[in-house]
């Protein structure tokens, strides 16, 4: 790999899926001995410099992973310049970001489970449902999350 890869990972709240996402990928990368930049956002503000919600952490956290110092904040401008990866969540995540950035960004901006070989394309919002939403999303974030390691080894 040539330069230090940016990775942000993008949701509606930026308080379920992406700061999850944020945390198991840390950890794997940790374990993988790689170097990456990691970050997450939301495309909207419902709820900017909230910690992550208690449903994704207990799920995540019963596994391992850690949420300390995760603080909700919406995506900005200057993201799209910074970061080499900018995956969302679904489509209307993916959407949202190309409306908000400049076509030559837009290569940059993938779903998530684009690194996944598995049936989902996308990771469903799991804010209005059960513990089983919140498991599911899990389980599709430790997928691509290897899938985006093995992806960036060859790079
Ligand atoms: P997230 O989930 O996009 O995975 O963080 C949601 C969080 C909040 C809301 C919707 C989805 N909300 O409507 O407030």
């Amino acid at each position: 790999m040539q330069q230090k890869p940016a990775v942000l990972f993008v949701c509606l709240g930026n308080i379920c899926r992406s700061p999850t996402a944020e945390a198991v990928f840390r950890q794997k990368v940790q374990e993988s001995g790689l170097s990456v930049d990691i970050d997450s956002a939301g495309t909207h503000g419902y709820h900017i410099g909230s910690p992550p919600d208690k449903r994704s952490r207990a799920v995540a956290e019963s596994r391992g992973y850690k949420f300390d110092g995760l603080k909700c904040r919406r995506v900005q401008e200057d993201d799209f310049k910074r970061f080499d990866y900018i995956l969302a969540m679904d489509h209307s995540n993916l959407s949202n970001l190309k409306d908000m950035s400049e076509k030559k960004y837009h290569h940059k901006i993938k779903l998530f489970l684009d690194f996944a070989d598995d049936p989902h394309t996308e990771v469903p919002d799991p804010y209005y449902g059960g513990k089983k939403g919140f498991e599911l999303v899990l389980e599709l974030i430790e997928m691509a999350s290897d899938g985006l390691i093995a992806h960036l080894k060859t790079q």
